[in-house]
């Protein structure tokens, strides 16, 4: 599927029309999502677990491996069941040529919520033919509009939680842009009832949270039709939340700022469009230890995908380093599956021990090569520290402790 590439401004008309009827329909549907699922009225409970490609399966195994302990006895009596989904692979999407094969969507769709590992996305130029994203596809598939992306360094006081609409901007047509001539277009598309549901969520959750302040992130100064509308859509949201105060900040200075010790840790929840957030995320994401170490949750009204935020790490799996892969992001991603779902006390057991894990006890270390710890050894250090009876002292003596010793707050 290589880009399109017309001669004529009136072939690239007929590609645009084709392409606009196509949107127009989408957002018709986004009007008409029925009401939020509400996952602890459902009996069993189904998580599929999609191990992806290159280290996903793996990672995503460890991950497995500890949520089935955590809820070991939802599954003795039949309330939650674990699936595992095949499929989801760089080589049997190439050669069904489809982002998502029809047999893994259809395995999916009988899940009420997923794990899924990371997946090799193709570019221009590599051996691959240019399907989509998997990720990108399964959010646009399943309608996740929501990308939602803790980032917690406790010590530093950074507790940050990032709203990155996830099905539009310039992914919603990410692989159907169009060369005219000497032109390459691609185009960004941002609708009304997009911006306001992703905004809605953040402001909720902000006000669920104990949050008092939401952070909205455009360059509406610069692209003023698609963000100006992201920063209207915060207005009229905002009103409907009169104890949350709110500020819009351009994406470049937002970036500045997050390594602004001082000021970044007065940044509480933060909402922006897709392309942004993908970027402002992985930055985010340093501070806590890396992409390998931040999970997310991909959030719709009827189901939910909760994964890690980096790639496959093919360079891994050539080199043969795949069983050096960190598999935090993934569990952190499983912290958010199990309080997505009901779970909290659960999920905010597993954080707890991801932090004393990763970094304040950090009694194995993941260095990516075999002068760190296997997957598996790290997975069992999760386990056995999240059955700790002594979990919550130890976190509490941790993070005291990193405070003590002057660490920059
Ligand atoms: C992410 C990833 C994806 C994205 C890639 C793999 C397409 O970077 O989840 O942030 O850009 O959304
Ligand atoms: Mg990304």
């Amino acid at each position: 599927m290589p880009v399109p590439h017309v001669d004529s401004i009136a072939e690239a008309q007929a590609h645009f029309g084709a392409l606009l009827e196509r949107q127009v329909e989408r957002v018709n549907k986004i009007k008409d999502a029925g009401d939020p699922i509400d996952y602890t009225q459902l009996n069993p409970l189904i998580i599929g677990v999609i191990g992806g490609d290159g280290i996903g399966p793996s990672i995503a195994a460890e991950a497995q491996r500890v949520l089935e302990d955590l809820l070991a006895e939802q599954i003795a009596a039949g309330k939650v069941e674990f699936r595992t989904i095949e499929g989801l692979t760089i080589e049997h999407r190439a050669e069904v040529l489809q982002a998502i094969p029809d047999d893994v969507l259809a395995e999916i769709r009988k899940c009420h919520v997923t794990l899924k590992g990371p997946t090799t996305t193709p570019e221009q130029g590599d051996e691959w033919p240019n399907i989509e994203s998997a990720n990108v596809a399964m959010r646009k598939e399943l309608d996740l509009f929501a990308n939602v992306r803790p980032v917690r360094v406790p010590a530093q006081g950074i507790d940050w939680m990032f709203f990155r609409e996830n099905t539009e901007d310039v992914y919603a047509v990410g692989s159907e842009g169009i060369s005219v001539g000497d032109l390459n277009i691609d185009f960004k598309i941002l609708s009304n009832p997009g911006n306001r549901r992703i905004l809605k969520a953040a402001f909720e959750y902000a006000q669920a949270n104990g949050k008092t302040n939401v952070t909205v992130i455009t360059k509406a100064n610069v692209v003023k039709t698609t963000d100006g509308s992201f920063l209207d859509a915060a207005r009229t949201v905002a009103a409907d939340f009169p104890d949350i105060t709110w500020e819009g900040w351009y994406i470049d200075i937002m970036t500045a700022k997050l390594v602004d010790e001082k000021r970044r840790r007065d940044f509480q929840v933060m909402v922006l469009p897709n392309l942004y957030g993908d970027i402002l995320t992985d930055e985010a994401a340093e501070f806590q230890g890396g992409v390998g170490t931040a999970g997310a949750a991909n959030l719709g009204t009827r189901t939910a995908m909760f994964e890690a935020i980096h790639g496959s790490a093919p360079r891994m799996v050539r080199e043969g380093r795949a069983h050096f892969a960190d598999p935090s992001s993934m569990l952190r991603a499983g912290a958010m599956l199990l309080s997505h779902v009901g779970y909290t006390d659960l999920g905010a057991r597993l954080d707890k021990a991801m932090d004393l894990c990763g970094q304040y006890e950090k009694k194995l270390v993941m260095t990516g090569r075999d002068t760190g710890a296997t997957t598996h050894d790290f997975g069992d250090y999760v386990l056995e520290t999240v059955r700790a009876d002594d979990l919550e002292e130890r976190w509490q003596t941790a993070i005291d402790a990193a405070l003590a010793a002057g660490a920059s707050l």
